[in-house]
């Protein structure tokens, strides 16, 4: 059941449109020119909406991708136990690699997807995400292309959930504990 209540907004539907454009600029000038397509690759599920915004503000040819993992359960902590759920179709040998996620908290997610993809052999590898907790890191990752940080609170919507719900809010906001 979906009866807590948002108490805070955190990131609007204005400020998200304007993240969301200043990202897809900056993705763009990076890979101009690109050779072979950009390959998109969205950590499922919380990345879906945005994901799905993002590649719409591009304007280089690209292919996209998927893989889901989970770390956090059905909890509001994440447990530091992360499964891949579900693999990328395509192979990323050689190719310019752009992984898409929701958030950043402790790393660990990205840290382990990072370590798992560069031995695959892409030509490159960057990272973007929409909202990151610096606070919270306890694995130190760089970050290539960075929405917008924010404090140490539950984040919901936009793609984040709390036990699967939420995640349909058009903004982000902030779950009564
Ligand atoms: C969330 C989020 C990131 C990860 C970030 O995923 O989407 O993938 O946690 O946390 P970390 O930096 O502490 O690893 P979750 O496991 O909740 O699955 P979801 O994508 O299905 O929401």
């Amino acid at each position: 059941m979906q009866d807590h209540k948002i108490t805070k907004i955190l990131v609007s539907e204005e400020e998200i449109r304007a993240i969301v454009q200043r990202l897809g600029s900056e993705i763009t000038s990076h890979y101009h020119g690109i050779e072979k397509e950009l390959m998109v690759v969205g950590l499922l599920r919380g990345s879906f909406i945005f994901m799905a915004d993002l590649v719409r503000q591009i304007k280089v040819p690209m292919v996209v991708d998927f893989m889901t993992l989970s770390s956090y359960g059905d909890g509001t902590v994440s447990s530091g136990d992360i499964k891949v759920v579900m693999d990328l179709d395509s192979s990323i040998e050689d190719r310019d690699v752009l992984l898409v996620e929701d958030i950043v908290d402790t790393g660990r997610t990205f840290s382990k997807v990072i370590r798992m993809l560069r031995n695959r052999n892409p030509r490159s590898l960057k990272i973007c995400t929409f909202l990151n907790k610096p606070e919270t890191r306890q694995v130190d990752i760089q970050i290539n292309f960075c929405g917008v940080d924010i404090p140490n609170e539950f984040a919901v919507g936009y793609g984040l959930d709390y036990a699967q719900g939420y995640r349909n809010l058009p903004y982000v906001g902030v779950l009564q504990p």
